[in-house]
């Protein structure tokens, strides 16, 4: 089994900020200020705002999936064996790109909760505090079903098990500074896996891969993908 972490670097290319970077998103909002429960509580509709612009975004058109979204998803259909992408990125470039098997370990961009009635619920609106839950009806109660930080990701026990399952773990396009992200390749490893970075740049966690590929991801990551299948097709790698 193959497993795939990815990050903000992968979806550089098609158009979207990253958090980390020069021209990140870190260096434009104050995080504590809009992903955070406590900054939700304090202003709901500077939080609303940045997660509408994030939203405007995505869904321009001009946000498309790239080359390396594009060869993951090929590696999901020809790989002898099965590959799972674990995504700490909020946009949906990987499933419009063909991936089907993904976690959004972070949450969705396109998803919404009610605070109130625990429904979860697409959206490509903009959200207020005013807009009422198209479930129960309660005003004030909605909110991105994202992840913030201080908050658990989602999906936790199943990526546990694919650390433990894996034969390959790929990290693509993120720059280790998150838990429990940060860790998934020293998890990987333990289990025996084989483990590779793909990224930019070496990230804060390179010391722990035993492989790596440094570069834009439209160039890297297909480059891997095509080798990789052309070794398992021999029967290196199962
Ligand atoms: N190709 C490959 N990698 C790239 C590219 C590119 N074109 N452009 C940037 N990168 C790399 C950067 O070098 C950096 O190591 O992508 C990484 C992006 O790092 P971050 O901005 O920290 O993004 P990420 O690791 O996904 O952040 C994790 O932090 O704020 C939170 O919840 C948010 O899910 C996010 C989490």
């Amino acid at each position: 089994m193959l497993a795939i972490l990815t990050g903000a670097g992968i979806s550089k290319e098609s158009g979207l900020d990253t958090f980390r970077d020069a021209d990140g998103l870190w260096q434009k909002v104050r995080m504590e200020d809009v992903v955070t429960p406590e900054g939700f509580e304090r202003d709901p509709e500077q939080s609303h705002n940045f997660h509408n612009a994030l939203r405007r975004t995505l869904l321009s058109g001009s946000i498309q999936p790239n080359a390396a979204h594009l060869a993951l998803a090929r590696l999901e259909k020809e790989y002898p064996g099965e590959t799972l992408v674990i995504t700490q990125n909020i946009d949906d470039l990987h499933e419009r790109g063909g991936s089907r098997n993904v976690l959004h370990m972070h949450g969705e961009l396109l998803r919404i909760r009610c605070r109130k009635c625990a429904a979860v619920m697409p959206w490509t609106e903009d959200l207020f505090t005013s807009t009422p839950c198209p479930k129960c009806g309660a005003a004030g109660s909605l909110r991105p079903n994202i992840v913030w930080f201080g908050e658990v990701p989602f999906f936790m026990s199943e990526i546990e098990a694919a650390l433990r399952r894996c034969s390959i773990f790929v990290s693509i396009g993120t720059s280790g500074n998150v838990y429990p992200a940060a860790q998934f390749c020293v998890m990987a490893r333990h289990s025996g896996a084989r483990t590779v970075e793909l990224n930019l740049e070496p990230s804060n966690q390179a010391r722990v891969f035993q492989e790596s590929d440094y570069g834009p991801a439209t160039k890297v990551v297909p480059a891997w993908v095509e080798n990789l299948l052309k070794i398992s097709c021999i029967g290196v790698v199962n």
